[in-house]
C-alpha cells in the first residue's frame, strides 16, 4: 500500500536557489514586451530633463535617431510619441498640421529606423490653449464642456496626418464616444486600411497623469477631465468601454493607468482575445523614482516587480517610462 503525503506542502523546496526559482517562474518579463513613451519638441539639440519625471527628457527631432538606435540595441520594439507644439490654439491646429512636431518626428524615425514600431498618441490636449482633449463649447447648462461629436472630425484629421507621415499604429487617448469608428472609417477611406488602432479603451480620470501633464505641458486650464475619462470606481463600465472599442474596430486595447487597475487588466484578459496593452503611467514611474531618489526603496527591484505584476495580470504590451532601464536590468 502506498501512502501519499499531502500535508504540509513544500513550497520552499523550489525557492532555494535562483536556478530553481527561474525554472518555475510563471511570468517572464522581456524587453520585447515594452513600449517606450517619448516627448518630442521643436528646436535643435534639445534634451531637456522633465522635472516631474527624473531620467525622462523632452527631445528635439534631431535626437530621435540616436534614441531609436538605443531602443533597438536594448531589444525594445516600439515607441509611443507625444508632441509639444510650437504654439497652442483653441482648435489645437498643430495636432493635424502635416508639418507638426509629431508628423516631423515620425518621418525622421521611419527614415532612421524603419523596423522600429512608431505609435502616435492621438489627442488634442497638448495642442489646445485650454488643455482639453476636444472642442470646448458652451454646454446646455451654460458651463464650458468638451463637445463629443465636434471633436471626432479633428481626431480623424490628426490620425490621417500621422498615417501620412508613416506612423505604424495610431493610439487615440481622448476618450470621446465613437472615436474608434470615426478614425477607422477615415483611415479606410484614405487608403490606410492597413494602419492599426491601439485604443486607450479603459482610461480613467487619474491623479497619476500629473507628472505627464508637466512633461507634455497639457494640464487643463479649467475644470478637469472627468466629463470624458472614466470614473476609477467602475469595472463593469471598463469592460463595456473595451467592448465598444473592439466593435468599432480597435486592433489593440489598452487599460490605463496600470497599477491601480490590475483587476481590470485581468478581467479584460479573460474576456477579450485582442492584444492587451497596459500603460504604466507617469505618476507610477514618478512615485518609484521619487522613493528611490529619497533612498526609501530600491528602484531596480521595485520597477521590475511592478512591470512583472502588470504582465502577470494579463497585459501583452507594457507601455513604460522604465522600459530602457528595465531592459538593461533584465540583461544583467
Ligand atoms: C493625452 C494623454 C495623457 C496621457 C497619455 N495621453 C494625459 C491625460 O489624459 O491627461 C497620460 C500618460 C501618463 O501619465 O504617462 N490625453
Amino acid at each position: 500500500m502506498t501512502t501519499t503525503r499531502t500535508l504540509p506542502q513544500a513550497f520552499r523546496r523550489l525557492r532555494r536557489s535562483e536556478g530553481l526559482r527561474a525554472l518555475v517562474r510563471e511570468t517572464r518579463l522581456s524587453p520585447a514586451d515594452f513600449v517606450y513613451p517619448l516627448f518630442v519638441a521643436h528646436g535643435q539639440g534639445l534634451r531637456r530633463e522633465i522635472e516631474s519625471m527624473p531620467g525622462q527628457y523632452q527631445l528635439s527631432v534631431d535626437q530621435l535617431a540616436a534614441e531609436a538606435e538605443e531602443l533597438r540595441s536594448l531589444g525594445i520594439p516600439a515607441m509611443l510619441l507625444f508632441g509639444l507644439p510650437a504654439a497652442k490654439d483653441e482648435a489645437g491646429s498643430e495636432a493635424y498640421d502635416p508639418d507638426g512636431i509629431v508628423q516631423r518626428a515620425v518621418r525622421a524615425l521611419k527614415r532612421a529606423a524603419p523596423d522600429l514600431v512608431v505609435i502616435t498618441d492621438v489627442c488634442l490636449c497638448e495642442y489646445t490653449s485650454h488643455g482639453h482633449c476636444g472642442v470646448v463649447v458652451d454646454g446646455p447648462d451654460g458651463q464650458a464642456e468638451v463637445d463629443n461629436d465636434r471633436t471626432l472630425p479633428l481626431l480623424a484629421r490628426i490620425v490621417l496626418s500621422h498615417a501620412e507621415a508613416g506612423a505604424d499604429i495610431v493610439a487615440p487617448s481622448d476618450m470621446m464616444d465613437g472615436r474608434v469608428a470615426a478614425i477607422r472609417t477615415a483611415l479606410d477611406e484614405a487608403d490606410f486600411g492597413h494602419t492599426p488602432i491601439m485604443a486607450y479603451a479603459a482610461k480613467q480620470a487619474s491623479a497619476f497623469y500629473g507628472p505627464f501633464r508637466v512633461a507634455a505641458e497639457s494640464a487643463p486650464q479649467f475644470g478637469d477631465r472627468r466629463g470624458y475619462q472614466m470614473d476609477a470606481a467602475n469595472a463593469r463600465e471598463a469592460m463595456r468601454e473595451i467592448e465598444a472599442d473592439i466593435e468599432e474596430g480597435a486592433d489593440i486595447v489598452m487599460v490605463k493607468p496600470a497599477l491601480p487597475n490590475l483587476d481590470i487588466i485581468a478581467r479584460a484578459r479573460q474576456r477579450f482575445e485582442l492584444p492587451l496593452a497596459a500603460y504604466n503611467v507617469s505618476g507610477e514611474y514618478a512615485m518609484v523614482k521619487a522613493a528611490a531618489l529619497a533612498g526609501h526603496l530600491d528602484e531596480r527591484s521595485a520597477a521590475l516587480e511592478v512591470l512583472t505584476a502588470i504582465k502577470r495580470a494579463g497585459a501583452d504590451i507594457v507601455i513604460t517610462y522604465h522600459a530602457k532601464d528595465a531592459a538593461r536590468w533584465l540583461r544583467e
